[in-house]
């Protein structure tokens, strides 16, 4: 099926099966009609004749097939249950962990990656609250592994644990860091420093500027007026990537919801993230949010990230381990009952094919999304893991719904505008 989007005198013909799309300039009135006719268009548009084999070129365009996602090879590793700091927006507290200091052994972590590695390039990343209030068993699990090049393993930190003589050790292993932060100011990190004593934001700044970490960004009230002046910032300081992801109220704390910003403003925020990002028609800064939609939207690289897609990798191509050895298909659900894959004694059959309520989250069953000419680009507006929590229905609509439609036009006419061409067609 056709769907014709005009917007701004910026017109789109998507097939909304394959996600190949025609892009033209035309001066009329902002309209959608899906399922269009041709007779419709020939009426719509005078200039036909001149782009009809492109739009030939549109119809007769097959799917993309999606097989990256089906191979297990990422494991998130609750490596530990503690955390040195109280973040106010830290969904963590929703998967109801005891708070007690509860560290996953070593033994634990060695027996996860050996049930699910196939001698073929596997993911591994130490997660958690925070993972480094557990250093040893992270060590002693690097150290058994030293010796295979196909298994990578990453950090996602808090950063307020690392010093000189850990990063130069985890660095040895070859362990990739990923450090949180919200921003460059205390009142960007507001939530993350909630009250605690520690010099949070000089600290990671420090970090970022030597080691050259990759940040990861909660964007939130506090931070996106400043969120130009931040990438700024990691692009003077040579960091080619970085995720903005959005805040997400969890179900006990809902009232983050008055931290959520308007889609109106993210878009506003995100297109001028997206300009900065591209020099020369290349991409110099890559947020991952943006250049995920990117690859999306120009070659229908549908599937290559397991987030951010319904249904999504978790279960499929990731599985979270928890701190006993409990399998969930997602950090976002540990502990969760409805979604309990099993024991790491249970055989790898009966844990990939358990139903579990996060896997049921299906872009054909969410209601507004099956009936948006967008939705392959799209894929439901965000973590699944986050609006399953937050709604309690698994097929719930996304906060930033709106965010994305608007993002994704924009980035199409962008990508438009870049091709220089009078009629382009996506590859
Ligand atoms: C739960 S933390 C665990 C790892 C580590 N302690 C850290 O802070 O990076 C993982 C990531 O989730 C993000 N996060 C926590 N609560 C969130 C929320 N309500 N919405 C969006 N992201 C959230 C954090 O900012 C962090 O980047
Ligand atoms: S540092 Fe990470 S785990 Fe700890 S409270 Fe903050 S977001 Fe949660
Ligand atoms: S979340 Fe919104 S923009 Fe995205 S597919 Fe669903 S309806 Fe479309």
């Amino acid at each position: 099926m056709i769907t014709l989007i005009s917007k701004d005198n910026y017109n789109f013909l998507i097939n909304e099966k394959t996600g190949k799309w025609l892009a033209f300039l035309y001066k009329k009135e902002d309209e959608v009609i899906r399922n269009i006719t041709n007779k419709r268009i020939k009426e719509l548009f005078t200039n036909y004749e001149e782009f009809k084999e492109e739009l030939k070129v549109v119809k007769n365009s097959e799917e993309v097939k999606n097989t990256k996602l089906n191979k297990m090879n990422y494991l998130v590793l609750h490596s530990s249950d503690a955390c040195n700091m109280h973040c106010k927006y830290c969904y963590a507290d929703d998967n109801l962990c005891d708070q007690e200091s509860n560290l996953m052994d070593s033994k634990v972590m060695i027996q996860a990656i050996n049930k699910f590695y196939k001698d073929e390039d596997f993911f591994v990343l130490f997660h958690g609250r925070e993972p480094l209030t557990n250093y040893e068993n992270i060590i002693k699990t690097l150290e058994h592994y030293k010796n295979n090049s196909k298994i990578h393993f990453i950090l996602q930190t808090n950063g307020t644990l690392l010093d000189d003589e850990k990063i130069s050790t985890l660095k040895r292993y070859n362990t990739i860091i990923n450090v949180s932060v919200d921003g460059i100011t205390d009142n960007n990190n507001i939530f993350r420093i909630n009250g605690s004593k520690i010099d949070y934001t000089n600290r990671i700044k420090k970090l970022i500027e030597k080691y050259k970490f990759g940040p990861i960004m909660i964007i939130h009230k506090k931070n996106y007026k400043d969120l130009v002046k931040i990438t700024d910032y990691f692009i003077n300081n040579n960091i080619c990537g970085a995720s903005y992801n959005f805040l997400w109220p969890t179900k006990e704390n809902k009232s983050l919801n008055k931290y959520v910003i308007s889609c109106e403003d993210l878009f506003n925020t995100m297109k001028k993230v997206f300009d900065m990002s591209i020099k020369d028609n290349k991409f110099i800064f890559k947020e991952r949010e943006l250049y995920l939609l990117y690859g999306r939207i120009l070659k229908r690289d549908i599937y290559n990230y397991m987030c951010n897609s319904a249904p999504c990798g978790a279960g499929r191509n990731c599985l979270s381990v928890y701190k006993d050895g409990q399998v969930y298909p997602c950090t976002m659900v540990n502990a969760q009952r409805d979604n309990y894959l099993g024991s790491l004694n249970d055989s790898i059959e009966e844990i990939m094919n358990r139903k579990v309520v996060l896997k049921e989250r299906d872009i054909k069953k969410i209601k507004d999304c099956k009936m948006c000419p967008l939705r392959l680009y799209c894929k439901g507006g965000g973590c699944s893991g986050f609006i399953y929590n937050l709604t309690g229905d698994v097929n719930g609509k996304s906060l930033y719904c709106e965010y994305y439609y608007n993002i994704i036009l924009y980035i199409m006419k962008k990508i438009y505008l870049m091709s220089e061409k009078k009629y382009f067609v996506n590859y």
